[in-house]
């Protein structure tokens, strides 16, 4: 008989999963893994006890989401292709830099884009991925256009045409904003790349990308959500090297899947000084529990490259997965994060971000970091906390400029502690 249940409560939970939901109060209860235990089920009370569990933690999302990123030996090489000092009307120093790689040379490498403002020594430094090329965040005109392969995000065949970036794309970014100008003038930089450098976003895309390149035949050991957060860590390399550049103050920045892409790269990657995460919801910060907007089914089916085939084992029993997105940001403490939402984005689930956030707060408040200062989700464009925030902002999926006038006042904390 308990078997019996125990199957219609596992095939019901699916046929849920498989359905997308936005009512609070259809929610079924689910409990989270705490916190405050660690991998090895003993509970902790101090910063040495969660660092101590934080390679175990750390390991568990590994194994079981992104797969362990590979032991990649080669040379990496970085060349200043092209540099101006007076670009964006004369305020910044734009450069164009690739990195690559001396084994891998069907990688045509990392095409990094830096505007540093002029009139600060070493900045700090927003370092992020951009969904549709450099060229795409603004319309100057020297920056190069991608020649990889590229999603058809506009359907626009001025645009993009059979997957390749077309001149009239320059600075017709509409899935994302890079407030370029804004930025610079508050004397922050930004190192911005192509997150199909490294791989093409579709299903068969590893095996032209990274993945392949270094000879993996089996594209569900490891992830294009690793390869990504792969690409970041490269980025924050060359950064370590310029000279004009602040790369202990670099915050990492993704919007969406790109935003999914850098909470990893922030996890494992302690040279980030902070995270932000804008409206990457499921996979991303949303609470995996949480029965709202998109499922673990639901991604999972769509984008089956994202994450590693572990993970799509907990299909139809997201309650037994062994941690939830709670503990990622767990491994980001002390580090600031900020997380932010959007009215008109309920697919990413909005609710589900802020209680994640909100309960990684015990391991922020180990190290006697504030937590949110809010127990219930914020009203809409009323920020809230401090070291680690959040918002809830009118608008659709995107990452805008109301979004980018508050990352700049957290930035601005975040480089004076
Ligand atoms: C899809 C996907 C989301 C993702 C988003 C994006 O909507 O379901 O998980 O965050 O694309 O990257 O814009």
């Amino acid at each position: 008989m308990k078997k019996l249940i125990f199957i219609l409560s596992l095939i019901s939970q699916s046929m849920l999963a498989q359905n997308v939901n936005y009512d609070e109060a259809k929610i079924p209860p689910y409990t989270l893994p705490d916190i405050m235990t660690g991998v090895d089920g003993k509970k902790i009370t101090t910063t040495q006890q969660w660092e101590a569990n934080r390679p175990a933690l750390l390991q568990l999302f590994t194994e079981n989401v992104y797969g362990p990123t590979p032991a990649i030996a080669t040379k990496f090489h970085s060349k200043l292709l092209e540099t101006n000092s007076n670009a964006l009307g004369g305020k910044a120093i734009r450069k164009q830099v690739l990195i690559t790689f001396d084994d891998y040379p069907q990688l045509k490498g990392i095409n990094i884009l830096l505007y540093i403002p002029k009139n600060v020594a070493k900045p700090p430094v927003f370092v992020g991925l951009n969904f549709e090329g450099n060229h795409s965040i603004g319309d100057d005109p020297a920056v190069f256009i991608t020649q990889n392969w590229m999603v058809d995000f506009q359907k626009n065949s001025e645009r993009v045409k059979d997957n390749k970036a077309l001149e009239a794309s320059r600075g017709k970014a509409v899935v994302e904003t890079w407030a370029a100008e804004m930025i610079i003038e508050k004397g922050f930089a930004i190192a911005t790349a192509y997150y199909g450098d490294i791989e093409p976003d579709h299903t068969e895309g590893w095996k032209s990308g990274l993945r392949g390149a270094i000879g993996m035949t089996d594209d569900q050991k490891w992830s294009a959500m690793g390869a990504w957060a792969w690409q970041l860590s490269r980025m924050m390399d060359y950064l370590e090297t310029d000279a004009h550049i602040n790369s202990k103050k670099a915050i990492v920045v993704g919007h969406s899947r790109l935003g999914k892409a850098a909470f990893w790269a922030a996890a494992q990657d302690q040279r980030f000084a902070a995270f932000i995460s804008n409206e990457s919801g499921e996979g991303g910060a949303a609470l995996k529990r949480r029965w709202y907007g998109e499922t673990h089914e639901i991604i999972n089916d769509k984008f089956p490259h994202w994450f590693s085939g572990k993970y799509k084992t907990y299909g139809g029993n997201i309650q037994s997965l062994p941690f939830d997105q709670h503990q990622l940001f767990g491994l980001i403490a002390p580090r600031p994060v900020y997380v932010t939402s959007a009215e008109g984005d309920q697919w990413a689930d909005p609710n589900g971000q802020f209680l994640s956030l909100k309960n990684a707060e015990h391991v922020f408040a180990l190290y006697g970091k504030k937590g949110l200062g809010a127990d219930t989700h914020p009203s809409l464009n009323q920020p809230v906390g401090s070291h680690i925030r959040y918002h809830y902002r009118t608008g659709k999926h995107d990452m805008n400029a109301y979004d980018w006038e508050q990352y700049l006042k957290f930035a601005r904390e975040v480089v004076s502690n």
